[in-house]
């Protein structure tokens, strides 16, 4: 008797486990954080691209994407929101959001996670709270370091340029002469 009840409480409590593994679990979201420039350089914009995807099985409501990490001793202010809101982000999709940032000072930069926050479900109680990816360590070059490099190779192509011209210049040289000559010569011949 003892035993039967006991088994009918074990199905019970498997029942409900089951129950709610079917039960939807809600938006899932995982946040990746680019940078996508190739070149990092003081006083020239950075381009930081968050893209938010929903693996979960249901909408995810109020997200918002807060990044802190673009402070104002290393970085100008920025037109437009670093902050992101999004009403509503459906399962299985993706959206993006991008900012342009500039910084002030040359040297080495660590670019941390923004977090973000979102509901999970319409009656979810509370907000989840999440992490972007992190870039990580970076190096912004300083604007006259890049600028020096950046005008020195526009010497090195000018030059190559020069070293070419006699390369091309001779084979033209050598046509334009023998066309002359060709020219020359069927007039004469028409001459006769
Ligand atoms: C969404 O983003 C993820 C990771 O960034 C990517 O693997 C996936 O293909 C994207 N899905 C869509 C529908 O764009
Ligand atoms: C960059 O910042 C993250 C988060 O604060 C930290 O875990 C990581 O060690 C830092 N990286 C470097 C190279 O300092």
């Amino acid at each position: 008797m003892k035993l039967q009840f006991l088994w009918c409480v074990a199905a019970a409590v498997l029942v409900s486990v089951c129950g709610e593994k079917e039960e939807s679990e809600g938006a899932r979201l995982l946040v990746a954080k680019h940078v996508l420039n190739k070149y990092l350089v003081e006083d020239m914009d950075v381009v930081v691209k968050y893209t938010v995807h929903n693996i979960g099985d249901s909408a995810a409501l109020e997200v918002e994407i807060t990044d802190k990490s673009f402070d104002s001793d290393n970085f100008a202010p920025v037109s437009g929101e670093i902050s992101a809101r999004f009403d509503r982000v459906p399962p299985k999709t993706n959206v993006t959001h991008t900012v342009v940032v500039r910084p002030t000072k040359p040297g080495y930069f660590n670019f941390t996670s923004a977090e973000v926050l979102y509901r999970k479900k319409e009656d979810a109680p509370r907000l989840q709270v999440a992490a972007s990816s992190e870039p990580g360590m970076a190096y912004f070059t300083a604007y006259k370091e890049y600028d020096k490099r950046f005008s020195s190779h526009v010497i090195d192509w000018a030059a190559f340029a020069v070293m070419t011209l006699p390369s091309l210049a001779i084979p033209f040289a050598l046509w334009f002469s023998s066309k002359r000559k060709y020219e020359k010569l069927s007039k004469n011949s028409k001459k006769h």
